[in-house]
């Protein structure tokens, strides 16, 4: 199994608090040291705790005013639609702490065609990155039970794709069109924390872990990051991990 920094917490709930105390630590730092933060946003459902414990938790004690919020990827549906990655930070987080609106910037979903909603975004983000890939500050990241992780699923060509930062992809369920941030993109980042929480995760989890990086769990790609991954996870999901470091 590959070293990992692995966190397990009896439950989601203590996972969501931890991991927001721990994002809130990192948005604090980052602007001591550099006058801002940029986070990446994960969708799905997991990480609605920890944004409703940044915003219960850590309105006050995080510059919020200073945090700029990007998206790892997004459903390419309009931003009001109840499966939007964007309305569910909007929802839980973002309408609940003082970000600044022109610090936040969306995945352009309104665009009709994926490709030219992923070409849009990358200019939005080569914009305020001027690197060859973009350093967020903090990536926050979840893995689907098939292993997939942002909207890179397996089998994917996205996964190889080593120019482009932002591809249009399509997933295997509902909604199938997708927007995601590539490998390189997600991993140049300082800190990335993977949440993973239910006992359906128990596998893909264990896979993602594995000996080797695997293209058929994309999650298990995220090794080559240059910083360092933090794993969360709940009891459920590490059941398959054997006796791991647990708080
Ligand atoms: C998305 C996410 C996706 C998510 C996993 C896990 O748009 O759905 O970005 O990568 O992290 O699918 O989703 P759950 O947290 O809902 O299990």
């Amino acid at each position: 199994m590959i070293a990992a920094d692995l966190r397990v917490f009896a439950d989601a709930g203590a996972l969501a608090a931890a991991a927001a105390r721990e994002v809130a630590h990192v948005l604090v730092a980052a602007t001591r040291e550099h006058g801002s933060a940029s986070m990446a946003l994960s969708g799905g459902r997991t990480p609605r705790d920890l944004y409703q414990c940044l915003a219960l938790d850590h309105r006050h004690d995080t510059p919020w005013g200073r945090v700029h919020v990007y998206w790892g990827d997004e459903r390419n549906v309009p931003h009001d639609d109840d499966r939007s990655n964007y309305r569910m930070a909007r929802e839980s987080l973002l309408d609940h702490v003082p970000v600044r609106a022109e610090h936040v910037y969306p995945m352009p979903t309104v665009l009709g065609e994926p490709g030219r909603a992923a070409a849009a975004y990358e200019r939005t983000l080569r914009s305020q990155f001027d690197a060859e890939w973009p350093r967020f500050d903090i990536v926050l990241l979840g893995i689907g039970d098939d292993g997939h992780t942002a909207s890179l699923f397996p089998g994917s060509a996205a996964l190889t794709e080593a120019r482009r930062w932002v591809v249009a992809t399509t997933a295997p369920v509902e909604p199938r069109g997708r927007l995601t941030l590539t490998l390189p993109a997600l991993t140049h980042a300082t800190a990335m924390f993977v949440l993973v929480a239910g006992r359906s995760k128990a596998d893909a989890l264990r896979r993602a872990l594995g000996d080797r990086p695997d293209p058929r769990c994309p999650a298990s790609l995220l090794h080559a990051a240059r910083a360092p991954v933090v794993w969360w996870a709940d009891a459920e999901a590490a059941a398959h991990l054997g006796s791991r470091s647990s708080r």
